[in-house]
């Protein structure tokens, strides 16, 4: 069974209204590092993976996408991508990504998948199945919670001393794969914590290179909007990867 928590309202609304405050570790670390790894989308055709409410889709149409696709399996997160954008070039689908298919030979120059691909649990089959719709000379992008992050079981991992001040970040159960139980806005969101050995190997095994890959930083302004981004160069929160067909 596939979690589709973005469908609790409780959920949803705390995340909603988290992303509109534009103050948030997307907005500085993970948005800025994602687009920095975008080639020229100029007539390209892209597929957005747990594309949430639609707005990268949206980046991708005004940087010159011809076509983009964006997937999600969340129905709130799709119709308010229907809501608030209304370009023709984009098209929701509501579904688990790990049911994608397309006619044969329909392949996208670009895939991209912001923060959603450590929810699925069969990795591996979800890279095989990208590398099917990856055009020849495309390139596959994502960005998920960093494996240091995800590693250590239950919630809250900055290990503070009595006057709450963050001492060091615990890792803890770094080679033990699998589901996570987090506590974020309610209890018990599941995600798939995964080793960066098999992140990286799983894509080299299906027949992708590997061509860049991101630890990001803040930007400077999101230090000042949120000063304890700072603690981003004690331990990254996400890993950003780029990969390409092997030739
Ligand atoms: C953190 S949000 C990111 C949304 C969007 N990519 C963005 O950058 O704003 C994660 C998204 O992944 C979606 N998601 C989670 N599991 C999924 C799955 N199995 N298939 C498709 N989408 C999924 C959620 O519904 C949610 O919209």
């Amino acid at each position: 069974m596939k979690q589709n928590i973005y469908d609790d309202p409780q959920f949803f609304k705390n995340y909603i209204t988290l992303r509109e405050s534009g103050v948030t570790y997307n907005d500085f670390i993970e948005q800025p590092a994602i687009k920095s790894m975008i080639p020229d989308l100029r007539g390209k055709t892209v597929l957005d993976l747990g594309c949430g409410d639609g707005h990268f889709s949206k980046y991708c149409v005004e940087n010159g996408a011809q076509k983009v696709i964006g997937v999600d399996i969340s129905e709130n997160m799709i119709e308010r991508a229907n809501k608030i954008n209304s370009d023709q070039r984009i098209e929701f689908m509501r579904l688990p990504m790990e049911d994608l298919t397309f006619a044969a030979g329909q392949t996208f120059d670009v895939i991209i998948s912001s923060l959603a691909i450590h929810y699925i649990r069969d990795y591996s089959a979800l890279i095989q199945n990208m590398y099917e719709m990856l055009a020849n000379n495309g390139e596959f992008i994502f960005s998920i919670e960093h494996p240091i992050v995800t590693a250590r079981k239950g919630s809250g991992h900055w290990v503070k001393d009595e006057e709450g001040t963050r001492q060091h970040w615990a890792l803890d159960h770094y080679q033990e794969e699998g589901l996570r139980e987090h506590d974020w806005f309610v209890d018990g969101v599941v995600v798939y914590h995964r080793t960066i050995s098999t992140l990286i190997n799983t894509l080299i095994e299906n027949g992708f290179a590997l061509n860049r890959i991101l630890e990001p930083q803040s930007t400077p302004a999101g230090i000042e909007k949120m000063p304890k981004l700072i603690n981003e160069t004690r331990r990254p929160s996400f890993l950003v990867l780029k990969a390409t067909i092997k030739p």
